[in-house]
């Protein structure tokens, strides 16, 4: 018989890690309060079903939250959900950075809580980081990483988790570098765009940054960081390019503009079948 998996939360990151769990075979249930959310989740995971309330969904063999990164709300799913998959089995969370300590506090059992961070689209994103506490079940963080394996992604395990993990660290290196020198009136975003993914980007695509600098050589990558580390941006707050963006409504291509104009109606599906070509072709060269 198909397993079934309970997502709570059936936004962006629920629904397309319902189509991954759903393409896999699983049988899979969504809960949500908000109508919208369930229409769209019904209507992009086929074979799904959907309730607005946790008590009518049933029993599950994984439960996985997608709720708003809102620690009472995450701590309140969390211990909800000990209630519908038998003694034992994986609570997942699908948090950004919030710590499972703070998270599992209200659990009887918070032992069986794993973070499980998926990428956007949870179904394309190859990369899932995978976080348990020192106290967690023997077994459990191999069983979820076995789990994960058999739904083709490729999860990480670390043993140590600081806020954002590894993925958005880095991003946030990246783009706070990147506004800075929109800030300094170095380049605009779109100059920014043609030289990071044609140099930087596309290297990325194909190799990790290490295996990437080994390629490069790391006596150059020293000398030029000896004298470049001094001058990069290290500011403690967002941007004020950023902030004024948000704060103007401007959030990017959901508003229909950001640091480009989206007009309303283009296809997101077509850059989702660009990524799945690229992550395809890094296999092939990582095989
Ligand atoms: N969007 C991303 O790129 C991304 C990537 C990785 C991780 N995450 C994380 O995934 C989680 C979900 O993010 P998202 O982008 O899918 O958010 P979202 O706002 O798109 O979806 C969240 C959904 O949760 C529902 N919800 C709110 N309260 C609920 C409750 N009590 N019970 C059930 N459902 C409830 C909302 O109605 C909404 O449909 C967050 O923790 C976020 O940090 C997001």
């Amino acid at each position: 018989m198909a397993k079934r998996i309970i997502i709570v939360g059936a936004g962006t990151m629920g629904q397309s890690i319902g189509r991954l769990f759903g393409q896999h075979g699983w049988t899979v249930q969504a809960v949500d309060p908000t109508e919208a959310a369930r229409d769209g989740f019904l209507a992009t995971v086929p074979g799904s079903s959907a309730t607005a309330a946790l008590e009518d969904a049933g029993q599950a063999d994984v439960a996985l939250e997608c709720v708003p990164e809102n620690l009472a709300l995450k701590r309140k799913v969390l211990a909800a959900l000990e209630g519908v998959v038998p003694e034992g089995a994986p609570i997942l969370s699908n948090t950004s950075g919030l710590t499972l300590e703070e998270m599992s506090a209200d659990m009887a059992r918070p032992e069986r809580a794993v973070i499980t961070h998926f990428f956007n689209p949870g179904d394309v994103i190859p990369a899932v980081e995978v976080v348990a506490d020192k106290d967690a079940r023997e077994g459990l963080c191999e069983e979820v990483m076995t789990l994960l394996r058999g739904l083709e992604r490729r999860p990480v395990r670390l043993d140590h988790a600081p806020p954002g993990f590894v993925a958005n660290r880095i991003q946030h290196a990246i783009m706070r570098e990147c506004l800075h020198l929109v800030d300094q009136g170095v380049a605009s975003p779109a100059e920014i765009d043609e030289i990071v993914q044609w140099s930087v980007g596309v290297r990325m695509a194909l190799s990790g940054p290490f295996r990437q600098r080994d390629l490069n050589g790391l006596g150059t990558h020293l000398s030029i960081a000896e004298y470049l580390y001094p001058d990069l941006c290290d500011r403690h707050d967002p941007s004020p390019t950023l902030a004024n963006l948000v704060g103007q409504g401007h959030l990017g291509k959901r508003s229909g503009k950001g640091f480009y104009d989206w007009p309303a109606g283009e296809d997101a599906r077509a850059a989702e079948e660009a990524l799945r070509r690229v992550i395809a072709l890094a296999r092939d060269s990582a095989d």
